[in-house]
């Protein structure tokens, strides 16, 4: 309808307006509204009504009744069988007919970047997810997407941290509910390190020799990383986050290109010396007091900061990576952090022109009750403990359905709903806000949730094998001379927004406009479904019509909800 609108528009509009946004949408009152005439009459030294009327005359011989409306709007209505043609297209299209609208860019993806020798918790959930549905859409849109995992295994905390292992053999770490212990060991390390001089100062020799490459301390370090990964790996793995092994890296691999940030920030004049640091400083950045917030790059102890790294990864990513487009999908609280680091990569000449740099913000998770999300003792809650409580919530869920499953099925269902009801209600939230962790919402059968779009899958899927199991042939071709139903009409406009979401996402980095668009496709089929009987109807033509309906529903809801990193079950 797009293009249709734009080539009429060019036919009767003078040469250097070619090329003038139709401005096509959706509506109420027909198939789609366009307001591409109004909006470029003045330009064209034209009266709207006119120059849509024109534009009307333009595409009736294509099959769309248009229709000049209020101020000189266009109303448009396609004719029914272009529609059905088009549901029969994305059937036999590979991969629903998607245009790959990223196919030429490399997207880095900076995501999850949990801390070694601490567990997961609630605050790595939002970059985690987020960033793996960014890096399914993009990869879906032919994208090259090269994901990163900047774990934190790098800094002067390991050096107390292997020192305190060190003087207590005793207490082991190692295998399973390794993160537990370890967690315990680093937080009695801290306690220690505080309370001890003497300790802190072994510490301190520690992170010496932990950094000139001391073996046995590394041999240590490598160990606490190793054990790491695997904890982190098994809640990928949970979550069903693409992330591996190979996408880490770490803090500690920019560690040698530290000193030479630093010091081609000094060649260029970027950083100076304020107070025995060398900091950077970024025009208009100002506290509240007025005073110019520092970039710290080499703290005054001589140590390189979380900045020196970030500035590195930019290296990395541009020279080695060939990015186009580098994304960091970091809390909203470190917006300012990514404004002056990618601010001085530019200066500094590591971020060419070509190249974006985003960071990609998002809100805290907060308790039921709207607070920050506290344990009842007041420690942090992690990760693995929300999932099993989802889990558990959406077992005692489904167990009240008659759902006819085996065991195992149904814990395999069980865990796809705990899972997915998370990662929905997480993503389904707008980015920027704080959303509150309410587990009871989460996994209900009814509203905006992923259970909703799973159980609508299921329900599809239940009504192709009935067809299946009574004999009805699949995959009959589509008879294009029927007339649409209005439910059918709307399923079918609606089947056909998909590509445009998708794009959509990936322009604004927001994911809960798939989400949204997923709730509105099933609920166009709810409406389809009770409108227009499909097993239940006579008619083999309209029956065979109506079946690439409920397929190609099917299709593009595994889709979506496989990009939002949501497995679609068979039943529910
Ligand atoms: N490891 C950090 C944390 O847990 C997050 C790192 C974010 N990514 C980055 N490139 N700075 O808070």
């Amino acid at each position: 309808m797009e293009a249709a609108v734009q080539a009429a528009l060019s036919q009767v509009l003078p040469g250097e307006l070619a090329g003038t946004d139709p401005v096509v949408r959706r509506s109420d009152r027909a198939d789609f509204q366009s307001n591409g005439p109004l909006a470029v009459a003045k330009r064209a030294a034209r009266a709207p009504r006119d120059l849509a009327a024109e534009v009307a005359a333009q595409l009736s011989p294509q099959g769309i009744d248009a229709e000049v409306s209020g101020p000189g709007f266009l109303n448009l209505i396609i004719a029914d069988r272009p529609i059905w043609q088009q549901v029969a297209n994305r059937l036999t299209a590979a991969e629903l007919g998607l245009p790959l609208t990223q196919q030429g860019e490399r997207i880095v993806v900076d995501y999850s970047a949990p801390n070694v020798a601490k567990e997961m918790h609630v605050g790595h959930l939002r970059s985690t997810i987020i960033g793996d549905t960014l890096t399914r859409v993009f990869a879906r849109l032919g994208a090259t997407v090269i994901r990163q995992n900047h774990v934190g295994d790098w800094g002067t905390q390991f050096g107390m941290l292997i020192q305190f292992i060190n003087e207590h053999p005793e207490q082991t770490w190692q295998g399973e509910a390794s993160m537990s212990a370890l967690d315990a060991l680093y937080r009695a390390a801290r306690a220690e390190f505080n309370a001890d001089p003497a300790f802190a100062d072994r510490s301190r020799a520690r992170v010496v020799a932990l950094q000139s490459g001391d073996e046995a301390t590394l041999t240590t370090w490598r160990e606490l990383v190793a054990e790491s990964e695997a904890a982190f790996q098994a809640v990928y793995d949970r979550l069903g986050v693409l992330l591996t092994l190979d996408d880490a890296d770490g803090e500690s691999r920019y560690n040698n290109d530290l000193q030479g940030v630093v010091d081609e920030l000094v060649a260029r004049g970027i950083a100076v010396d304020s107070d025995g640091a060398l900091c950077a400083f970024t025009e208009g950045v100002v506290g509240p007091d007025e005073e110019p917030v520092p970039l710290i790059v080499r703290k005054k102890d001589g140590g390189f900061g979380y900045a020196a790294t970030d500035l590195a990864t930019i290296r990395l990513r541009v020279d080695e990576y060939k990015a186009t487009r580098i994304l960091y999908v970091v809390d909203a609280r470190q917006a300012l952090h990514f404004k002056m680091v990618f601010d001085v990569a530019r200066r500094a000449g590591w971020l060419p022109d070509d190249v974006a740099a985003t960071h990609v913000p998002f809100g805290t998770v907060l308790g039921p009750d709207g607070k920050p999300f506290k344990t009842r003792d007041g420690g942090t809650v992690r990760l693995t403990d929300l999932l099993d409580q989802a889990v558990e919530r959406a077992r005692s869920e489904l167990a009240e359905k008659d759902h006819g499953m085996a065991l195992d099925e149904f814990e395999q269902v069980a865990q796809a709903a705990g899972i997915g009801a998370v990662k929905y209600a997480d993503l389904s939230n707008t980015r920027t806000k704080d959303y509150a962790f309410d587990v009871d919402r989460m996994v209900a059968f009814n509203g905006n949730t992923g259970v909703y779009l799973q159980y609508a899958h299921a329900r599809i899927r239940s009504i192709l094998r009935k067809a299946a199991d009574a004999g009805i042939p699949a995959g009959q071709p589509i008879d294009p001379a029927l007339p649409l139903h209005p439910a059918e009409r709307e399923l079918a406009l609606t089947l056909d927004e998909l590509g445009a979401v998708l794009d959509d996402v990936a322009r604004t980095l927001e994911p809960h406009r798939l989400c949204g668009y997923l709730f509105s496709l099933a609920r166009a089929y709810t409406e389809f479904y009770d409108q227009c009987p499909v097993l239940r109807t006579e008619d083999p033509a309209v029956q065979a019509n109506r079946l690439a309906l409920c397929e190609l529903t099917g299709r593009t809801l595994a889709t979506g909800l496989d990009l939002l990193g949501i497995t679609a079950p068979e039943r529910m």
